[in-house]
Parts: C-alpha cells; sequence; structure tokens
C-alpha cells in the first residue's frame, strides 16, 4: 500500500506542470510565455504576436464562420484556409457542368470569384479582462442558476457598452470554468469570395482512408477574399464593395522547416477538456467513445459495402461517410491515447494530491467527492442519450420518423400544411436521390437498433412487439412505415390534414420512434441531469481554482473555447508503434507512391504526375530538391484549429494547420508530447499547387514572398 501511493504521489508531482508543448495560451497574456518561448527558438516578441496599439500578427488572424481558422497573405484580403473548411462552399457553387468541387476553381480575375452566401470572417480587434465587472453582484453564496442569471445579465451591459458607436461586435466568454472572463471585440466580415481551391483529388487526396494519419499527402487548402465598403468597413455583399486591405498580412517564407525546428499556429482551437477529473475521462473516452464506435462502425460498414457496388454510389455516400468517419476515427485514438497513458489512474493520482492539500480546506475538501457523486447521478442517463443519439437515430427511418412526429404534432391547419409541402419537396429528392437506399438504410435501422437492444438500452420495444421475435419486428417496421413507400407517403403529404394526426402516430415507424424518444428523455431524467450539471460546473470552477492555488508557480492555460489562441512546439516525428518512426514530413514522391488509379482516394492528377516527372517544381523544391508536402510538429492543436497558420521562428508562414495524428487525438484531454502531433501542409506545396499546378500565378503574386 505505501508503495502504491508514493508511486501515485510520485505521477502527480508531475502533473500539474504544463508537459513540454503543451498548451494553447491566451495571446494577451503571451509574456508570461515568451521567454519559453524564445528558448524554445523564437525569434519574435509577445508583442510582434498581440499588441493593442499596433498592427500585429493577430491582425492577420481570422475565425472562418464559427469553426474554423484563416490567415491573410496578401494586403487585397485574399487568405488560406483548408479546403475542409470551404468544402460546403466549394461544394454549394459546383454544378454538373462547372464541378469545381472535382475540378478545382481557380478565379482568374477578381470579377470571377465567387460571393459565398452566409459566409463569415471575423477579426479580433482587442480583447480585455472583464471578469470583476461580470462578476459584480455574485458572492460565494449565490445560488448557481442565480449566479448564471446575473451574469448574463452583466455581459449584456458590458458588451453593449463596450461596442456603442462602433461597427465592432462584442462577445465575453468564460475562462477556467468562470473563474475569469474575457471580452472579444470583433470585426465581422460579411463579403467573402472563393477565389481558388484545388480539385478533390489534391484538396481531398487520401480521403478518408488517411483522415487523422500520418504519411499524409492531402492538399487541403482553399483560397478567399474578404471585402469590404470602400470604408474598409465590413459591408454585405455589393458590387461596389473593395478587397479588405488588413492590418496586417503574413510574410511566406520558402525556407521550409527541419526536425526540431521551432514552429507555433495562431488560431481559433474550439474545446478542450484539460482540468476535468477521472469521472469525465473515465465516462467519455472508456464508457461511451466505444459505444459510439461500435454503433457508427455498423452504420460505416453498410455505407461502404453500398459504395463499393458503383461509383454513383460512392458518392451518393461520401459525405455522409466523411463526418462519420471523422468523429469516429478520433474517438478511437481518444481512447487508445488514454488507456496508453493509464489516462484514469493518472487523474486519480493527480485527484489524491489535491484532496490531501484540499484536506485543510474548507472551500475545496469536499469537491472531489461531491463531483464523483454528481457523475454518478448523470453517467447512466449520459449513456443512455448516447445509445439514442448514435443507436436508435442511426438510420434515415428515424431522423424521417422524428418529422412526422413534428408534423403529427402540429395543431394548426396552415402550419401543417407548409410542414408537408416542404417535406413532400423533400422527401422527393430523398426518394429520387437514393433510389436504392432502402436497402442499406434498412439493415443500418435494423443492426444499429438490435444492437442498442442488445445492450439492454431499448427494452421499450418490449411493449411494442408483443410476441413477435425482436429482429423480425423490426424488419415489420421498416416494411410496414408509410416512410418506406414513396408513392403512398407523398400522396399524404398532397392530403394531410391535423386531423389526421393519430393516423400517423400509429405508423409503425413514428410509434417505435416516439415510444423510444419518451422513455430516454423523460422530464425526470432531463431535471436530474441539468441540475447535476449545473452542479458539475460549479465544482469544476472550485476545483480548477484549488488547482491554480495549491500550484500558484503553475502557468495553467484555460481550456479552449473557440478564443483566438497560440500554441508552440517544434517539428518532430514520433514512433506510432515499436520498430517504426514516422519522420516529420512528406513529400510529392508518397503521393505517387500512394497512387491507385482504381481508388478513388488515391487518384493522381495527369498534370501533377506531369511536374513530378519533370521536377517542375520552380522554387518551392526543399534543398534535397524534393516537393514538400505536409510536416508534423508538436503544436497543441484541436478541432477548429483547422486552416490556422504555422509560423516559424521570425513569424512567417510556414504551413496550415489541418489535422492531428489519430495516435495523438487524446490531446483533447491529455497531452503526450511523445504521441500528440499536428499535421500540415507545407506552404511550399500549398503555393507549387497554386503556380505550377493551376497557373494562378497572379495570386502567388499578391503575396510577400520571403525566399
Ligand atoms: N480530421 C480533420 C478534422 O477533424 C479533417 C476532416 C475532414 N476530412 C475528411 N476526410 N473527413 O477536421
Ligand atoms: N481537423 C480538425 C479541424 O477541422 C483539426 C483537429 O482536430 O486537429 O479543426
Amino acid at each position: 500500500m505505501k508503495k502504491t501511493l508514493s508511486l501515485l504521489a510520485l505521477l502527480a508531482l508531475l502533473i500539474p506542470t504544463v508537459m513540454a508543448d503543451e498548451g494553447m495560451w491566451i495571446p494577451m497574456l503571451l509574456g508570461k510565455n515568451q521567454a519559453a518561448m524564445q528558448r524554445a527558438g523564437m525569434r519574435i516578441t509577445a508583442q510582434d504576436i498581440y499588441d493593442i496599439n499596433n498592427a500585429c500578427l493577430k491582425d492577420a488572424i481570422i475565425l472562418f464562420n464559427q469553426g474554423c481558422t484563416g490567415e491573410f497573405v496578401s494586403d487585397q484580403g485574399l487568405f488560406l484556409t483548408n479546403h475542409h473548411c470551404g468544402y460546403s462552399y466549394i461544394t454549394r457553387y459546383s454544378t454538373v457542368e462547372h464541378d469545381y468541387l472535382t475540378h478545382g476553381f481557380w478565379a482568374m480575375s477578381r470579377d470571377q470569384e465567387i460571393p459565398c452566401q452566409g459566409l463569415t470572417a471575423t477579426r479580433l480587434v482587442r480583447m480585455e479582462d472583464v471578469t470583476n465587472r461580470v462578476l459584480s453582484g455574485i458572492s460565494d453564496k449565490t445560488p448557481e442558476e442565480e449566479r448564471e442569471r446575473i451574469v448574463k445579465q452583466n455581459i449584456t451591459i458590458i458588451t453593449t457598452e463596450a461596442v456603442a458607436g462602433t461597427h465592432y461586435k462584442a462577445i465575453i466568454k468564460p475562462f477556467y470554468y468562470g473563474n475569469q472572463y474575457f471580452m472579444y471585440v470583433n470585426e465581422v466580415f460579411t463579403d467573402v469570395r472563393l477565389v481558388g481551391a484545388p480539385p478533390s483529388n489534391i484538396g481531398k487526396f487520401g480521403g478518408d482512408t488517411d483522415n487523422w494519419m500520418w504519411p499524409r499527402h492531402t492538399g487541403d487548402f482553399s483560397m478567399f477574399r474578404v471585402y469590404a465598403g470602400k470604408d474598409g468597413k465590413p459591408a454585405d455583399f455589393s458590387k461596389d464593395n473593395v478587397p479588405y486591405r488588413p492590418l496586417k498580412h503574413l510574410d511566406i517564407s520558402l525556407k521550409g522547416v527541419d526536425e526540431g525546428d521551432f514552429t507555433f499556429v495562431f488560431g481559433y482551437p474550439g474545446t478542450t477538456q484539460r482540468y476535468v477529473t477521472h469521472d469525465q475521462m473515465e465516462l467519455q473516452a472508456i464508457q461511451e467513445n466505444p459505444i459510439r464506435i461500435a454503433l457508427r462502425d455498423i452504420r460505416l460498414r453498410h455505407y461502404k459495402n453500398a459504395m463499393e457496388l458503383s461509383p454513383a454510389q460512392r458518392l451518393k455516400y461520401a459525405s455522409k461517410v466523411a463526418s462519420i468517419a471523422n468523429g469516429w476515427k478520433k474517438w478511437q485514438g481518444e481512447t487508445l491515447g488514454i488507456n496508453r497513458l493509464d489516462g484514469v489512474n493518472q487523474k486519480k493520482a493527480q485527484e489524491a494530491e489535491f484532496q490531501a492539500w484540499a484536506d485543510k480546506r474548507d472551500e475545496y475538501k469536499n469537491v472531489l467527492r461531491e463531483m464523483t457523486r454528481a457523475y454518478e447521478r448523470i453517467s447512466p442517463i449520459e449513456i443512455e442519450w448516447v445509445y439514442f443519439n448514435e443507436g436508435v437515430m442511426a438510420s434515415d427511418l428515424m431522423t424521417r420518423a422524428n418529422h412526422l412526429f413534428r408534423l403529427a404534432n402540429t395543431q394548426d391547419a396552415d402550419e401543417a400544411r407548409t410542414m408537408c409541402d416542404k417535406m413532400s419537396a423533400n422527401n422527393e429528392k430523398f426518394f429520387s436521390d437514393f433510389a436504392e437506399h432502402t436497402l442499406v438504410d434498412r439493415a443500418i435501422f435494423v443492426d444499429a437498433m438490435l444492437y442498442t437492444y442488445r445492450q439492454g438500452q431499448a427494452s421499450y420495444i418490449d411493449q411494442l412487439r408483443g410476441k413477435t421475435p425482436v429482429e423480425q419486428y423490426l424488419g415489420q417496421v421498416y416494411d410496414k412505415s408509410i416512410l418506406t413507400n414513396a408513392g403512398k407517403l407523398l400522396a399524404m403529404f398532397k392530403k394531410y390534414t391535423p386531423k389526421q394526426a393519430s393516423t400517423l402516430l400509429n405508423d409503425p415507424a413514428v410509434k417505435l420512434f416516439t415510444t423510444a424518444y419518451a422513455s430516454t428523455y423523460t422530464t425526470d431524467k432531463e431535471h436530474i441531469y441539468d441540475a447535476n450539471k449545473r452542479e458539475i460546473n460549479r465544482l469544476m470552477r472550485t476545483y480548477v481554482r484549488g488547482m491554480m492555488q495549491q500550484y500558484p508557480d503553475s502557468n495553467f492555460f484555460p481550456d479552449a473555447n473557440l478564443t483566438l489562441r497560440v500554441a508552440y512546439g517544434h517539428v518532430e516525428g514520433f514512433r506510432p508503434k515499436d520498430a517504426v518512426y514516422y519522420t516529420p514530413y512528406s513529400t510529392l514522391a508518397g503521393i505517387m507512391d500512394k497512387e491507385n488509379p482504381d481508388i478513388y482516394d488515391y487518384v493522381v492528377e495527369p498534370k501533377l504526375k506531369q511536374l513530378y516527372k519533370t521536377k517542375d517544381y520552380g522554387r518551392y523544391a526543399n534543398l534535397r530538391g524534393e516537393m514538400p508536402v505536409a510536416f508534423i510538429a508538436t503544436n497543441h492543436t484541436t478541432g477548429g484549429n483547422s486552416g490556422s497558420p504555422v509560423l516559424n521562428a521570425d513569424g512567417q508562414l510556414i504551413g496550415i494547420n489541418f489535422d492531428r495524428c489519430w495516435e495523438g487525438t487524446m490531446s483533447d484531454l491529455l497531452f503526450d508530447p511523445a504521441y500528440c502531433r499536428n499535421i500540415s501542409l507545407d506552404i511550399r506545396y500549398c503555393l507549387f499547387i497554386i503556380e505550377k499546378f493551376a497557373g494562378a500565378k497572379h495570386l502567388v503574386d499578391e503575396m510577400t514572398i520571403v525566399e
């Protein structure tokens, strides 16, 4: 016993100190990291990165919609982001005649640029610590719900005041679970136009097979331009708008990087959970991920079988599969990584250390015990909801049953008519797009429901099936539902009035959906869940505050919350498994190695092959004469960092971040310098594609290139 304890204590000693290269730092407070960053090789200052009085690197960074990052590379508002970030716009403006997704798109002049409706580019003007004002009127005794109300009220007052008389928009976000609040004053541009995108077999080369993987060869970039009114201020689309002149755009270095070189990533990471207790880690990585993975296995297996039947089938399912597979693969890496690190026990050891410190402090001594109790109450509910969302809702049948259920609950005749017309159009499209789909969807429905049932998570089926065996019952639900009979369904929509609601509710699929929903989301469960989540919020706030007092000399980075951050590290390969070492950069030769004309993800454009054969790389080759494609580094990144600039020691652009290696995706919970790597596109490959492949040198000419 004594031995285990001292071992645990030893482990715990290592934990609170942030691991080398771990962390997503607040630009305004980067002064605290400056010495470490310079020791690691940086040659610029924290002030070059964030400065409230002068143009600085932060002025070149934008939040692309609400989920990716972009960076200005010219004084004409031109910016870079990932292909997968621009994907939905590239798709939206593609037609059969102009299939930009497949063949790429390059505006050869400004008037060819495509306005992207709804797309925003947000620039941070300044940030400010507003903790005191946000928390005014709140004491330790304020009940949590009351606290939430006051915080919200204060936030409205502060943000309104901050932007009064300006065109700026302000938001306030909690940090360290509400121990601190920062305000972000932003400028939101709404006229953003598509300028360029490589063909899919470059921008998405390797597809889902290579997603989250190293070695990687995806040319994952696209280009857009921000337009503004003549006064330089944000304006909605107008022909009269002019290219926005950013206060700062990034210099681009063609020198590239070598193993060991300092790099930093400047962008908008979405969510991390660095400080959660073992309760959350266990719930998420050990209990829930395997459920999610197993249920997605079912879906992916059936879709992939269908995709192999024909190119048309493949296209039909590609984007659906891409989004299902993205989480599926990430969670596998996450759980594997947590297990490899024995993460739950690491957390417990750290918590034991905290407890020893907290035992003498009333404010903190019960936090961890109460946390565990709150988690005991929410865990079974949350798990049930995971089964519902991933299992019951796996099929299109159930999503569509949900729509019918909503219709049946609409009493207003006009509203019901509008819904019917809309659903009718959607279903017509559904049936024509997915002619053979019912076969695939039926298999998914039956298998996913059966799996859920066998895990004891769909016992309501027993009330519905009577004496019919489960599998047979599920088959009947599918075959008898009006949702699987296009003719009947469309005829029903034509004539439907709210009087027929009960017929709808009696449809076997709708009945199954409503029963499942009603038994999974009871008011009781929702109440328990909300109350305990609120309690967990309060406890996390207390726990994190406690840890910061316990280790006053540690620099704790706040969990990611889709605000601008700096992560720094260095270019480095890694050992994914025994006897294998991954070198840190990939080249065009690797694309040729992967080439397979029979596999969609590995088709190589003839033009690219030609350039490879003639080694026509211009100034973009590395010193070894190779064409670099991507590289990995130890920067701590997460979803939302996609499209972020990767900068060198001088603050020059050397790459575009687009992914992580799946062996290190536990970095959202636990960072391991041996395994956690971000994946970036080498800027030289990006420029090579623009100039040599696409012949759009005029775009490169706009940029500031440092050779
Ligand atoms: N894994 C990357 C991220 O999480 C890229 C996803 C898009 N690519 C794909 N093949 N699904 O966003
Ligand atoms: N691919 C992710 C993104 O789109 C980045 C990551 O999770 O590392 O933001």
